[in-house]
């Protein structure tokens, strides 16, 4: 049973082919009203989430299927001590595919292991999330028009940050591309993501602490939030939270066709004076999450009935 744990889970030419679904069922909505009808996706949240969870229910629905939905931890019998597997094979049972997110690295890939459907893993821990880069990489398609010779700035918690573990990891596939990582010491990219994927294919990139020294260069600017949640000590929270603002003042010097974009939910990492800026691109990124959903639950119950 295929399941997405990780953007590596889809090769590049099944990117490229979800793209292209997506475009379509912009483009013609109405072909696709019926398409999952008498399906139901479930959707197991075990940590907030507004985006993922809301755009994967709604991508169900106007897909024409159902949706189950659990959300909290407090809400199922994970608060009465039931294992992520036990719960896979439980919902196996009533759903036909499973959206997952779990506060614990590796949970969606044992749920995956249990469950007898397809599981998608929106979100697990600091780990990966693959579906917020599937929204990612249809906004720059649809901003650059391809995903080479790129400059992409990742700014922020590049620690904690599972959207840029995802991004960083699907981006190193294209070609010309370049990262500048921009973060405090504390918030570095992990090693692992710098030695298997920038290090292995020998990508070329840079770090520094400094926005204002790399944003002239880049043609994305990646935004992230400091995590509070991922934090054991507030005093280090606090101390690092407001580290990288974007004002208004600083875009200045960016290029006019830079595409800022951000994951969302923002706290105070760019500045609302640039919502109106034809360079903010967060609120489309929102929305093309839910096309990318949509496609990928298309492919994925599509090749569990082959
Ligand atoms: N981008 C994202 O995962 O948002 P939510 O936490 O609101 O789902």
């Amino acid at each position: 049973m295929r399941s997405i744990i990780d953007i590596l889970d889809l090769s590049t030419t099944e990117l490229s082919e979800l793209i292209a679904t997506a475009q379509d069922i912009i483009a013609h909505p109405e072909t696709y009203s019926e398409a999952c009808k008498g399906k139901k996706l479930a959707t197991l949240f075990f940590e907030p989430s507004t985006r993922t969870r809301l755009s994967f229910e709604a991508a169900m629905y106007e897909l024409g299927g159902n949706v189950l939905s659990v959300t909290g931890a407090g809400t199922s019998s994970a608060a009465k001590g039931e294992s992520v597997a036990d719960t896979a094979k439980t919902v196996s049972c009533y759903a036909d595919i499973i959206a997952m997110r779990h506060p614990k690295e590796g949970a969606a890939l044992v749920a995956a292991n249990n469950a007898s459907i397809p599981v998608i893993n929106a979100g697990d821990g600091g780990h990966c999330h693959p579906t917020q880069t599937l929204a990612d990489l249809l906004t720059i398609y649809r901003e650059k028009g391809s995903f080479d010779n790129l400059t992409v700035g990742l700014c922020g918690d590049l620690k904690f940050g599972r959207t840029v573990h995802s991004l960083i990891n699907a981006l190193s596939r294209y070609h010309n591309i370049r990262f500048v990582l921009i973060s405090p010491e504390e918030l570095k990219l992990p090693s692992y993501v710098k030695n298997e994927t920038l290090k292995k294919y020998g990508l070329p990139y840079v770090q520094s602490t400094d926005l204002e020294e790399y944003l002239p260069q880049l043609d994305i600017l990646y935004m992230t939030r400091v995590q509070r949640e991922r934090f054991f000590n507030e005093e280090d929270y606090l101390r690092l939270k407001d580290c990288y603002i974007l004002t208004p003042d600083k875009l200045k010097k960016a290029k006019s066709d830079l595409c800022v974009m951000h994951p969302l939910p923002r706290v105070n990492e760019i500045s609302v004076a640039i919502d109106n800026d034809p360079r903010a691109c967060y609120f489309k990124q929102v929305l093309n999450g839910k096309y990318m959903r949509m496609a990928l639950i298309l492919k994925l119950l599509k090749e569990a009935q082959a």
